[in-house]
C-alpha cells in the first residue's frame, strides 16, 4: 500500500471488533486483574519490554497503554519496520536509545555525527548518563569506533543547517554497531532509514507527526529485538507517553502524507525566493545546491518543508527578522500546520560547545501550510524591515 492509505488505516485492525470507527482513548492509570498468577507474569512479561499476556491484562499505564500500541503500530507502518515505543518527548526517547545501546549493555562509548539537535549534542556532551561520547563527521565514523561502542548517532536532515548524512555510509563504516538516525525533519514520508539499513529511525512526534503544535512525544521505529530494550528503559525509567498524546498523534498521521506535500511545495517556493533576495547570504535547502552526493536522489523522498537562511546583516539583521514577521510565529519547535521562525545559536542550539554551534546569522524557517504567496509577502516585509534598518533604505 501507498503511505497515504497506510497513514490513514494503520494501527486500527482491532476497532471493528470493538465496534468503534474512531480511535479509543484509554486513560485508565491501571487495569481490573483477571487473576493473581496472570495479572503477575503479565506485569513481569511487560517491565521485561514484552507485551501484556492476552489473558493477564495490561495491569498498570506505565507498562501498557492500548490507545499509544496503536500509534505505535501505525507509525512502525510509515517507517517499514516491525514495531515502535513511543516515549513522553524525543529526549525521552534519545536517552532510552542511549541507556539500552551503553549502560544496559555494558558499553560506554557513542559516536555521534554532528550537527545534531541542540538538545541531543547536550544530552551527549554532559555525559549525563554515563556514555561517552566522540562527536564527528561522516567520513570519521569508522576511526571513531571503539570496541565498547554501542551505539552511532546521525541526525539527516540535521537541524538547522540541513546537512545531508549518507545512511548507507554511516551503517558501512559503523559495522556491527546499531545506527540511530534521527528522522525528525523527514519524517517516514520522505525518509526510512531502517530501510537503508540504520537499527532505529527516531523521531521527535512533537514535529510533523502531531504537526499541530499541541503535544510534546518521541518515537522509536526499530525491531522486536530493540524495541523490547527500548520498552524495559520505558517502564523501568517511567518516559512513556500519555494516552492523550498517543490518540492526537495517531490522528495526526492521517494526514502527514497529504501537510509535508504541501508544506514541502511551500518550503520549495520560500527556499527559491530567499535565494533571490539581496539580504540573504545564503539558504540552507537540500537540493538548491543540485544534490552535489545524490542524497537526495538516492536516499529520499522529498527535500521537506524546513529551511535556513545565512543573512548578511548577521546577528543583529536575524533579530530583526525574527521579530517581524506576522505569519511566521517567533517560536522554537517545527513541523506543525503554522509557519514558525526561530534563531538556532540563541536558542535551540544555545547548549552546543561554540566550535560546533551554528553561527550568529543563521534563522531557520518552519514553512506551514499557509498560502506560499503569504509567507512570501510576509518574508518580503520582515527583510525589508531588515534591510531598512540597517542601510537606511531599501
Ligand atoms: C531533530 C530533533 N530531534 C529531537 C528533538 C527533541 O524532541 P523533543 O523536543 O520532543 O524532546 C528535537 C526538538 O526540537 C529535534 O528538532
Amino acid at each position: 500500500m501507498h503511505s497515504d492509505s497506510v497513514a490513514v488505516h494503520a494501527g486500527r485492525a482491532d476497532l471493528t471488533a470493538l465496534g468503534v470507527h474512531a480511535l479509543p482513548l484509554d486513560l485508565s492509570s491501571t487495569h481490573p486483574l483477571p487473576d493473581l498468577t496472570r495479572g503477575g507474569e503479565s506485569y513481569e512479561a511487560m517491565a521485561g519490554g514484552g507485551y501484556p499476556l492476552p489473558d493477564g491484562g495490561a495491569v498498570y499505564a506505565r507498562l501498557w497503554n492500548s490507545t499509544v500500541a496503536r500509534f505505535e503500530t501505525a507509525l512502525a507502518q510509515l517507517e517499514h519496520t516491525s514495531t515502535a515505543v513511543a516515549f513522553g518527548s524525543g529526549m525521552a526517547a534519545m536517552t532510552a536509545a542511549i541507556l539500552a545501546h551503553t549502560t544496559m549493555i555494558g558499553r560506554r562509548h557513542v559516536v555521534a555525527v554532528r550537527p545534531l539537535y541542540g538538545g541531543t549534542d547536550h544530552l551527549l556532551a554532559t555525559g549525563l548518563l554515563g556514555a561517552e561520547v566522540t562527536f564527528c563527521a561522516e567520513a570519521e565514523v569508522a576511526d571513531a569506533i571503539r570496541p565498547d561502542t554501542g551505539l552511532v548517532i546521525l541526525e539527516t536532515p540535521a537541524n538547522p543547517t540541513l546537512d545531508l548524512v549518507d545512511i548507507a555510509a554511516v551503517v558501512a563504516q559503523a559495522g556491527p554497531v546499531p545506527v540511530l538516525v534521527d528522522n525528525t525533519f523527514a519524517t517516514p514520508i520522505l525518509q526510512n532509514p531502517v530501510t537503508l539499513g540504520a537499527t532505529m529511525a527516531l523521531h521527535s512526534a512533537t514535529k510533523y507527526l502531531g504537526g499541530h503544535g499541541d503535544v510534546v512525544a518521541g518515537v522509536i521505529a526499530c525491531g522486536e529485538e530493540t524495541a523490547g530494550r527500548l520498552r524495559q528503559v520505558r517502564a523501568v525509567t517511567g518516559g512513556l507517553l500519555h494516552p492523550w498524546g498517543g490518540y492526537l498523534l495517531h490522528r495526526g498521521l492521517t494526514t502527514l502524507p497529504i501537510r509535508v506535500r504541501a508544506q514541502q511545495d511551500n518550503a520549495g517556493r520560500v527556499a527559491a525566493w530567499l535565494s533571490r533576495h539581496p539580504a540573504v547570504a545564503r539558504v540552507y535547502y537540500p537540493g538548491l545546491d543540485g544534490d552535489p552526493r545524490g542524497l537526495l536522489r538516492r536516499q529520499m523522498r522529498g527535500p521537506g518543508a524546513m529551511v535556513s537562511v545565512a543573512l548578511r546583516g548577521g546577528f543583529e539583521a536575524a533579530g530583526r527578522l525574527t521579530s517581524s514577521t506576522r505569519l511566521f510565529t517567533h517560536a522554537v519547535s517545527l513541523g506543525g500546520v503554522d509557519s514558525l521562525i526561530q534563531h538556532p545559536a540563541a536558542l535551540t542550539h544555545r547548549p552546543v560547545a561554540p566550535h560546533a554551534r551554528p553561527s550568529a546569522d543563521v534563522v531557520r524557517l518552519s514553512v506551514g501550510l499557509e498560502h506560499a504567496d503569504d509567507l512570501v509577502a510576509d518574508l518580503d516585509q520582515a527583510l525589508g524591515a531588515t534591510t531598512l534598518a540597517a542601510t537606511g533604505r531599501f
